[in-house]
């Protein structure tokens, strides 16, 4: 089951500097283009479920955990009002933080992960363009994952009670849908937990929205992906820069990133004195040459908000915890090898066999 690692990264960076420092990617695009198997033509993109999930995406950058354990932190109003938390799993040595809960409408789990907190958001950028493709993705052989991404994930006490939580959640409420939501690298995260439990589950109880996430597999990682997860919706917005990183080259083959569909671009059109907001609803490539692509992507500012969202920390630049001492019967805290667990259950009812 241990990932195998691989090196090959010294040749894609040389030429990807190049390339970089060059011309918007759609330019060299169309006969590169890798002909992809896909199975989510059937799957649309909701433009109103999108407002509402983009705010649980927002929620989770909530650094005061017992306002978000008890929903009333300033970001849980909205469309999220009446929202069931399960669980808030913050791992404090990584700064990755998710929660698991049921939501009113659309009546499902809804799943979220923060994006880094670690360093300022252009230092996690900058670094973002030097991510080597060095894991073999289990049981695909030709899929490659950056290890950051895929660790963050799977080698961390998030997966094991993100798991726990959605069978208690499951027990508790019925065989819900599962949503899962994440904005920037807590996108990457989401990608990796909506393939695991579609994989596990079946890929009909599972959807996924992301919001200006980095490419995080070869071209061989997104067919599977798209296979696997065929109800996923890529959101970008205007000149973002996170979703043009990890580079793509399609001269390189197997060893370039490479997006999975379906993109969204939000954007303003401008037509005359006009100016009109824009969703386009990209093609099943994942690489779709004239959508974010066809932009420079540049911009840090785009990538702070989606749909007038704010998504980044409350607390800027700090990887910074709050937990009030008061009201213990709001839920239980347990600390697990350095990740702090806040349950609105209590813990022991989660040790459930799995269903
Ligand atoms: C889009 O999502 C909203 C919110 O969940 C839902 O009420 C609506 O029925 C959905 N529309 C379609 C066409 O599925
Ligand atoms: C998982 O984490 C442990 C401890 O942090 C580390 O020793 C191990 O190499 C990691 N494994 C993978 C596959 O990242
Ligand atoms: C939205 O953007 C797409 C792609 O950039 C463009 O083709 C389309 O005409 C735009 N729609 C409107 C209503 O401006």
């Amino acid at each position: 089951m241990a990932p195998r690692r691989r090196t090959a990264a010294a040749v894609l960076a040389l030429t990807g500097l190049l390339l970089f420092l060059s011309s918007p990617a759609a330019a060299a695009a169309e006969d590169g283009e890798l002909r992809m198997k896909h199975s989510g033509d059937g799957y649309h993109y909701n433009s109103t479920l999108a407002h509402i999930l983009v705010e649980y995406a927002s929620a989770v950058y909530t650094s005061d955990l017992t306002s978000l354990l008890t929903w009333t932190c300033p970001r849980c109003e909205g469309h999220t009002k009446g929202f069931e938390m399960i669980e808030i799993i913050v791992d404090v040595e990584r700064c990755l933080q998710a929660f698991v809960g049921v939501a009113p409408d659309p009546r499902s789990i809804i799943i979220a992960f923060r994006g880094t907190q670690e360093h300022s958001a252009s230092n996690w950028i900058e670094d973002l363009f030097w991510k080597q493709l060095d894991v073999t993705y289990p049981g695909m052989p030709d899929a490659m994952v950056h290890h950051g991404f895929y660790s963050a994930y799977y080698n961390t006490t998030l997966r094991h009670e993100i798991l726990k939580s959605v069978r208690w959640a499951w027990k508790t409420y019925g065989r819900l849908p599962i949503n899962v939501v994440g904005h920037s690298m807590g996108g990457a995260l989401a990608s990796f937990c909506a393939l695991d439990l579609s994989v596990k589950y079946g890929s009909h109880a599972v959807e996924l929205i992301t919001f200006g996430q980095p490419r995080v597999g070869n071209p061989a990682f997104a067919a599977y992906f798209s296979e696997q997860v065929p109800r996923t919706i890529r959101v970008t917005h205007e000149n973002d820069i996170v979703p043009h990183l990890p580079p793509y080259f399609y001269y390189l083959g197997q060893w370039t990133y490479h997006h999975f569909a379906r993109e969204v671009w939000l954007h303003e059109t401008v037509v005359g004195n006009v100016v009109t907001k824009n969703e386009t609803v990209c093609d099943c490539t994942g690489e779709d040459p004239t959508c974010s692509r066809s932009v420079y992507g540049r911009s840090v500012a785009d990538h702070l908000e989606y749909y007038g969202v704010t998504l980044h920390a409350d607390s800027r630049g700090t990887c910074q915890f709050v937990i009030g001492t008061s009201n213990s019967a709001d839920g239980d805290i347990v600390q697990v090898d350095g990740t702090i667990i806040l349950s609105r259950y209590p813990q022991e009812q989660h040790s459930l066999a799995s269903i």
